[in-house]
């Protein structure tokens, strides 16, 4: 099969490139289109995108919402280290152990996904300028044809581009005409102009909140912020994608409620985003990790993760600062005597803008000006669910809330 490869940062994903899809595809060049959001992406101040998982879930979710078949979005970068190249995409990406797999999984039937295919890297007129100076060019055309765009009114001037890298490289360039549309993510996110793309990218960015709630970056330092953008990758293989986001969602908000209530915003930011880090590791795992950070004081299967979080915390994750990892051991119970940061990161759990699980407004409205008190009505909503379910209030839960009587 011929198979176009178009890697991007899709923050957020934008009409421009599902033209761009849909035009690869009509002009009968391709028959599958695998789009791959890049990942490697270390923090950087006033330059980084949001971190991977949600650009992820974002492209997946349009995605799957735009097209029935034929378009596949690929995490095959999570599985990379350090900086990512083209070259190193396209590297794996078409070896036969990753494709097969690949398609098959995607449902591809067995005689279209085993056949031998041809790659593509499907791309815009305005990468042909500068394509020469890319990492390794001409290993890149070894694997793949460029299948590029023109659209009328390009500032490029493409026959002389493909002329030019035909004189560098040797290769031949697959254009196809296509009507696009003028849309940039950099436009995008600056007028947050989020009612002009893809429904499920709007509805995405509104559940997670997610181009507000990352301002909590600017509150804290850049070893913090890196190690948010590095945790959320490490964590991409243990994590469903709806956990994975709303840990992310606890580390922004516990970030931006620890500056509102004068604690260090870096440890909030940490402690959140690593809270349910344990949470879909296999019980018997837990209950050992567990263990091993609070004896028998967590036996609940649902609570289990708390304290092994807090050991994964400091054995995964180099974490070795006590009040970390104690916001993490306590998130799901509490505790007698809750320092400010144990408080905040039991709240952000709870509250959290993906979450809907009853009338947040009241809470959400009054954590950022008072914490006790939003506290007090997140704890009573707790236990009121623990004791419609019949199940027992744990004595750390118990030895909170008298404090707070
Ligand atoms: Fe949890
Ligand atoms: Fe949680």
């Amino acid at each position: 099969m011929r198979i176009a490869l178009f890697g991007g940062s899709f923050d957020p994903i934008h009409y421009g490139h599902i033209e761009l899809i849909k035009g690869a595809l009509s002009s009968g060049r391709v028959d599958k289109v695998i789009v791959i959001p890049t990942v490697a992406n270390s923090f950087k101040r006033g330059r980084a995108l949001i971190p991977a998982p949600y650009r992820y879930y974002m492209t997946k979710a349009v995605i799957d919402s735009v097209f029935d078949r034929d378009v596949f979005v690929s995490d095959v970068e999570f599985s990379f280290e350090g900086i990512t190249y083209t070259v190193n995409t396209l590297r794996e990406v078409t070896k036969d152990s990753f494709i097969i797999p690949f398609l098959l999984s995607n449902g591809v039937k067995g005689e279209d996904a085993l056949t031998r295919h041809q790659f593509f890297w499907l791309c815009g007129s305005d990468i042909l300028p500068a394509f020469d100076t890319w990492y390794k060019p001409a290993e890149i055309l070894s694997y793949a044809v460029l299948l590029c765009a023109k659209r009328k009114g390009d500032d490029v001037d493409v026959i002389s581009e493909c002329a030019r890298l035909k004189g560098l490289f040797g290769c031949d360039i697959a254009l196809f005409e296509m009507n696009g549309v003028d849309q940039a993510s950099s436009d995008i996110r600056e007028n947050r102009s989020f009612d002009s793309i893809p429904e499920a990218a709007a509805d995405f960015i509104a559940v997670h909140d997610v181009y507000n709630a990352v301002k909590a970056f600017d509150l804290c330092s850049d070893s913090a912020c890196e190690f948010f953008y590095d945790a959320a990758v490490k964590m991409y293989p243990t994590l469903s994608g709806k956990r994975l986001l709303h840990t992310l969602n606890v580390g922004l908000l516990s970030a931006k409620l620890a500056n509102d209530h004068g604690v260090s915003c870096d440890k909030a930011l940490i402690a959140g985003v690593l809270h349910d880090c344990a949470k879909e590791y296999p019980i018997e795992e837990q209950f050992e990790m567990a263990r091993k950070v609070s004896g028998d004081t967590f036996t609940d299967e649902k609570l289990l993760h708390s304290p092994a979080g807090a050991y994964l915390a400091a054995e995964k994750f180099g974490i070795t600062d006590q009040e970390i990892l104690d916001a993490i051991t306590y998130h799901t119970t509490g505790r007698g005597g809750m320092t400010v940061l144990d408080k905040i990161v039991y709240l952000a759990d709870k509250i959290e803008p993906s979450r809907t699980y009853t009338d947040l407004s009241e809470m959400r409205r009054i954590a950022p000006v008072d914490l006790d008190r939003a506290a007090r009505l997140c704890l009573d909503s707790v236990m009121d669910k623990f004791r419609r379910k019949n199940r027992p209030i744990h004595p750390l839960t118990e030895a909170w809330n008298k404090e707070l009587l």
